[in-house]
């Protein structure tokens, strides 16, 4: 299976960046693996979307064509996903209900410093996702509080907990998303 995850966050030693290289190097066997953020896009403009488009979205879309499933790793950014996210998904979106996000098989995680792990900002995302008709794994839910203290600096994680939570989550994925039928 060839999965994209995509980073909310664009900042150096970004948790949620560090999330989707620790599911990279523990994805099954088999699966290929391609982690991209949106900081090279322009910021959404309707007269930059027309059939030539900027370098930065062919490649986000051909990025999303070529993927059988996408993993978003969210920030959150004042109760909701970041900017930066946002602009990626609209690029992606177009044209609308017919894009290259339709009905391509979707999971959320997110890592954050709270005691809340990003919940609002997934729950936002979920929403926007409708938008675009792309199915979401619906469970169980991947949130990590307080990354500061599980994640150190060096990459390495500071919880066993969380290597098991990671796998499972993983596995579940993978097994849901074969079995979405393509284009639903
Ligand atoms: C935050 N942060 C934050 N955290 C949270 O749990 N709820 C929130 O609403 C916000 N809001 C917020 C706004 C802005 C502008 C910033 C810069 C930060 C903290 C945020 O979760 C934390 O900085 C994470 O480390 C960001 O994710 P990355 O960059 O580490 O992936």
């Amino acid at each position: 299976m060839r999965l994209l995850g995509i980073s909310g966050s664009l900042r150096n030693g970004s948790y949620n960046t560090r999330l989707l290289e620790l599911c990279r190097d523990r994805v099954p066997a088999g699966s290929d693996f391609t982690i991209y953020h949106g900081g090279a896009l322009p910021f959404y403009d309707q007269d930059l979307d027309k059939d030539e488009k900027p370098a930065a979205v062919v490649e986000l879309l051909d990025l999303v064509r070529k993927t059988d499933a996408l993993l978003f790793a969210t920030p959150e950014y004042n109760y909701s996903v970041p900017a930066t996210l946002k602009n990626t998904i609209d690029w992606a979106s177009r044209p609308a209900f017919n894009s290259v996000l339709k009905g391509r098989p979707a999971a959320i995680i997110s890592a954050s410093m709270s005691a809340f792990g990003g919940l609002r900002a997934q729950m936002h995302l979920k929403q926007i996702l409708g938008a675009t008709l792309t199915p979401v794994y619906p469970a169980p839910e991947f949130l990590l509080p307080q990354a500061h203290e599980v994640l150190s600096a060096d990459g390495g994680v500071r919880d066993a907990g969380l290597e098991k939570r990671l796998r499972e989550f993983l596995l579940g994925f993978v097994a849901w998303a074969d079995k979405q039928p393509a284009g639903a």
